[in-house]
């Protein structure tokens, strides 16, 4: 919760209506309140998308992926609390509105895809109920119209016979169509956001990368803004335009995906790069030395200093701002200082075999999408 690091939205600063971003998050706290205090689960954290780009947030387990969607639906339940920030969406501060008004934005505006689909199902009512009460509850449909939208919705997101799988319960289901049910009842409504929380993790590879297929097309034909939240680099690869790396609650690197695999800017990406499968046959795969730090006790400074093969001086003295590291393109470390050049420099002489190698042998993407 510091004020450094707060240099870099000038994207916000030159917004004007035909260029805003169609959402921007600012400054995001969100804490637990616990018996030795709050403690930030998500810590200043700031980004922006924009319209019918997919951005990735990605980062290990307990890193605040889940709290930062959560917080943008404004469902943090105690004893978690946004204590700070603003939610830009299409031009509204969302902090601002009563929970009747983000009722009509939940759903219908902005749709979140949870990780698990039978938390999200009600395994009492069939599918083809739970599509209907959404677009009933948002008046996109008459009730003698919610059956045939149920119907097509179920083709669109390519699930076979959907007139007879309307009747089906949540557990007739297999997992990858359960999930196809998700999607659907995420964009009956048309919204112009879809946030997907780890919407491939529970499910096998094949099925895996059939969503993902259905999930682009779906955004590519309905114009949607997605948010898309993995611990897979990969799949950032295969889907995102931009990424933003998070590290122990607070956004440590952000741009473009093409770019960030070419030239990771900050040291944890670096460490997430070369420990992901997928790169050349026989290349061993690299773990990233420790363990994500408990959020109530990070250490002092860079939150990633005890597990970082690169850290010098400054590192445990303060958190790291963010620094430009190219076009769009930030990392909040101090390697990218410019005036620390000197100390980098030195370090590169006395240390040329850094401990995190070889970010380039995974997958890059061959082309901006
Ligand atoms: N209900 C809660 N009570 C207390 N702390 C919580 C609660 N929910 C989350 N947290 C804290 O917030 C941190 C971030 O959790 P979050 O679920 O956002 O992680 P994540 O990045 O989504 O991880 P994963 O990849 O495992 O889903 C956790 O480490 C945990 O300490
Ligand atoms: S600021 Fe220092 S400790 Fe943190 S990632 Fe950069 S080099 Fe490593
Ligand atoms: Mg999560």
């Amino acid at each position: 919760m510091t004020d450094q690091g707060r240099t870099t939205n000038a994207n916000a600063e030159r917004r004007t209506p035909n260029a805003a971003p169609l959402l921007a998050v600012e400054h995001l706290t969100t804490v637990f309140d616990t018996a030795e205090g709050p403690v930030p689960a998500v810590d200043d954290v700031s980004f922006e998308i924009r319209a019918g780009e997919t951005l990735g947030l990605v980062g290990e387990s307990g890193s605040g992926k889940s709290v930062t969607a959560l917080s943008i639906m404004r469902l943090v339940q105690p004893p978690g609390r946004i204590a700070s920030g603003r939610l830009w969406f299409k031009g509204r501060d969302l902090m601002t509105l009563g929970e009747r008004e983000m009722q009509s934005v939940r759903g219908a505006e902005i749709s979140l895809i949870f990780q698990e689909p039978m938390t999200a199902l009600n395994p009492v009512f069939r599918v083809g109920a739970q599509i209907a009460e959404t677009l009933l509850v948002h008046g996109r449909a008459t009730r003698g119209e919610a059956r045939d939208k149920s119907i097509e919705l179920l083709r669109a997101v390519r699930i076979p016979n959907p007139e007879s799988r309307i009747r089906d319960y949540p557990h007739q289901l297999s997992g990858g169509m359960r999930q196809r049910v998700l999607i659907a009842m995420a964009l009956a409504c048309q919204p112009s956001l879809v946030i997907a929380d780890e919407p491939t993790t529970a499910l096998d590879v094949t099925i895996q990368a059939e969503i993902l297929d259905l999930l682009r097309d779906m955004k590519a034909a309905l114009h949607l803004s997605l948010l898309l939240i993995t611990h897979d680099f990969g799949i950032i690869a295969e889907t995102a335009d931009r990424v933003a790396v998070m590290y122990a609650g607070r956004i440590v690197e952000t741009g473009p995906v093409r770019e960030i695999f070419r030239n990771p800017g900050h040291p944890y990406t670096r460490g997430l790069l070369a420990s992901m499968p997928g790169g050349r046959p026989g290349q061993r795969l690299q773990a990233i030395d420790g363990s994500v730090p408990m959020l109530g006790a990070l250490p002092p400074g860079c939150a990633f200093n005890p597990r970082c093969p690169d850290r010098f001086e400054p590192c445990p003295a303060a958190p790291p701002p963010d620094y430009a590291v190219g076009s769009e393109h930030t990392a909040k470390c101090y390697l990218h200082d410019p005036a620390q050049s000197s100390v980098v420099l030195r370090q590169a002489v006395s240390n040329p075999q850094p401990a995190i190698r070889n970010p380039q042998s995974a997958i890059v993407p061959d082309a901006p999408r």
